[in-house]
């Protein structure tokens, strides 16, 4: 009886299994289900190129080269920012904080000591404290990383839950240094959450007030800056992608722009480009200004609608798996330059090529801008608008370079030039109306941005994909764009 049992039951199964498969493979068929093949074919369904656990491995070595004996230093994820009420702006992560851990999420914070140490048991020389695996927030805000993913994923040593910070039994009186990186008061203190940053901040001040005087906020960045200002090969294939990617939305946008199209109508088409090519977000506000708005230099209302005779200024940058381009553009919205317009392009063109041959390694920072002001200053002097060359800072009033990496003005100590920075030369010259000159140069602003990469050799223009001589940017102008079909003008 029992194996009638049996045998009738084996045959139901094997009936159910055979049915199974042929809907399967009817639905595959008529592509009713996604062919995916096996789990490993899963993993290609999220980005398979950032920046590798080696590499931060690599750059928690560097920085434990630069420490003093007997010191750690202490990395703080960066807070949640409130939008309003129950919304809160999109996460980005503490570029250090990212370039030494590779993990994004935040309420969080890495110990990086000189030595190995001992806590809880463990001998260690890093520890980082992650946000708990808790599937009742996973629901809603995704899934977390935890302990077992901090070590096996960004193979971090040592990891912790955030909130058994407050009762970590380590003891700082053995260190002699205890740098730390920027203390944000603008983040939410949630009372009930022990592991929310507010209460890390608190309890990393009350482990280390007793020995305040070996506290030290401000030192970290200059180690940083030594760090960050030279970029590794794997930094630079992801900064390569976002300047692609920027260069590729400033043509698109020369292919566009017509009068009557508002400036926030050519941002749509620039943050359309970043994402459909896989950045994550814009490294910056896009600043987006015409006519006047060419004048203003960190514009990002971009409301007005585009005339005629209009300059239209686009700095812009895609930040890609972290890292950010900068790229400055300046056009005629009519597809042509006028005679003014002309004659200054021409100016910060020139002022701009000075720049980027001053950019060598062993030149000061500052040589870059040195050269282009000096140009600025001549040529604005030979047509009268300004008298004197001190007045040029009237006209010409911000440095033309910064480091360019996880942070749009990134970090670095301003020294000399060396193999491996990134650095950004745009000059630019900005005439409002109403300024103390003949008319017919106002509201002319023209800034032409490059990113650089300083070499051995000569400097590489990793924006050179994008167009600037005022031919080029014509010609580029006369073609259709993928973008005129939708755009509506007023
Ligand atoms: N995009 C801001 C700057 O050029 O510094
Ligand atoms: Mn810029
Ligand atoms: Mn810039």
């Amino acid at each position: 009886m029992a194996a009638f049992f049996y045998f009738m039951a084996f045959r139901f199964l094997l009936f159910c299994l055979l049915i199974f498969v042929s809907l399967f493979s009817i639905a595959q068929e008529l592509s009713l289900v996604p062919k995916i093949e096996s789990t490993a074919t899963e993993l290609k369904l999220y980005d398979t190129d950032l920046l590798p656990s080696s590499f931060h491995k690599g750059r928690r070595e560097a920085l434990r080269n630069l420490l003093p004996n007997r010191s750690v230093a202490v990395f703080f994820a960066n807070p949640i920012r409130n939008r309003s009420n129950d919304v809160n702006y999109e996460y980005h992560q503490n570029p250090n904080f990212y370039y030494l851990s590779g993990l994004n999420e935040p309420n969080a914070v890495l110990l990086v000591f000189k030595d190995y140490i001992e806590i809880e048991g463990q001998r260690t020389n890093e520890i980082v404290f992650v946000q708990p695996r808790k599937p009742s927030e996973e629901l809603w805000t995704g899934k977390r990383l935890g302990i077992e993913g901090v070590k096996n994923e960004l193979g971090i040593a040592t990891a912790f839950t955030s909130d058994s910070f407050a009762d970590m039994s380590f003891d700082f009186s053995v260190i002699d240094s205890i740098f730390h990186d920027e203390l944000r008061q603008d983040r939410m203190d949630d009372n009930t959450d022990r592991g929310d940053l507010a209460s890390i901040q608190r309890h990393f001040l009350e482990k280390t007030n007793p020995l305040s005087e070996k506290r030290d906020g401000f030192s970290l960045k200059n180690l940083m800056g030594q760090l960050r200002e030279v970029k590794l090969e794997e930094e630079l294939v992801l900064l390569r992608k976002a300047i692609d990617l920027t260069c590729e939305a400033q043509k698109e946008v020369m292919r566009a722009v017509l009068p009557g199209m508002k400036e926030h109508q050519t941002e749509a088409i620039v943050e359309c480009i970043f994402k459909n090519g896989g950045a994550e977000y814009p490294g910056f506000p896009s600043i987006v200004g015409g006519g006047e708005n060419s004048c203003v230099l960190h514009y990002v209302t971009n409301r007005k609608t585009l005339l005629w005779d209009d300059l239209l200024v686009t700095d812009i940058g895609a930040e890609y798996h972290g890292y950010t381009a900068d790229v400055t553009r300046t056009i005629p919205v009519s597809g042509e330059f006028s005679g003014e317009q002309k004659i200054i392009y021409q100016i910060v063109l020139e002022a701009q090529e000075a720049g980027i041959k001053a950019a060598k390694s062993g030149n000061k920072f500052w040589e870059p801008h040195n050269q282009a002001k000096e140009i600025i200053q001549k040529r604005l002097m030979e047509l009268g608008i300004i008298k004197e060359s001190k007045e040029v800072t009237q006209y010409f009033m911000h440095g033309s370079s910064h480091y360019l990496g996880l942070d749009v003005h990134d970090l670095g100590n301003y020294g000399n030039l060396t193999k491996g920075n990134v650095i950004t030369v745009e000059p630019g010259i900005y005439i409002p109306k109403n300024a103390p000159c003949d008319p017919k140069w106002w509201n002319i602003g023209i800034r032409i941005e490059d990113d650089i990469l300083i070499t051995d050799g000569n400097p590489e223009i990793l924006s050179a994909c994008c167009p600037k001589l005022m031919h080029e940017i014509e010609a580029l102008m006369k073609e259709e764009s993928l973008f005129n079909s939708i755009i509506t003008k007023d």
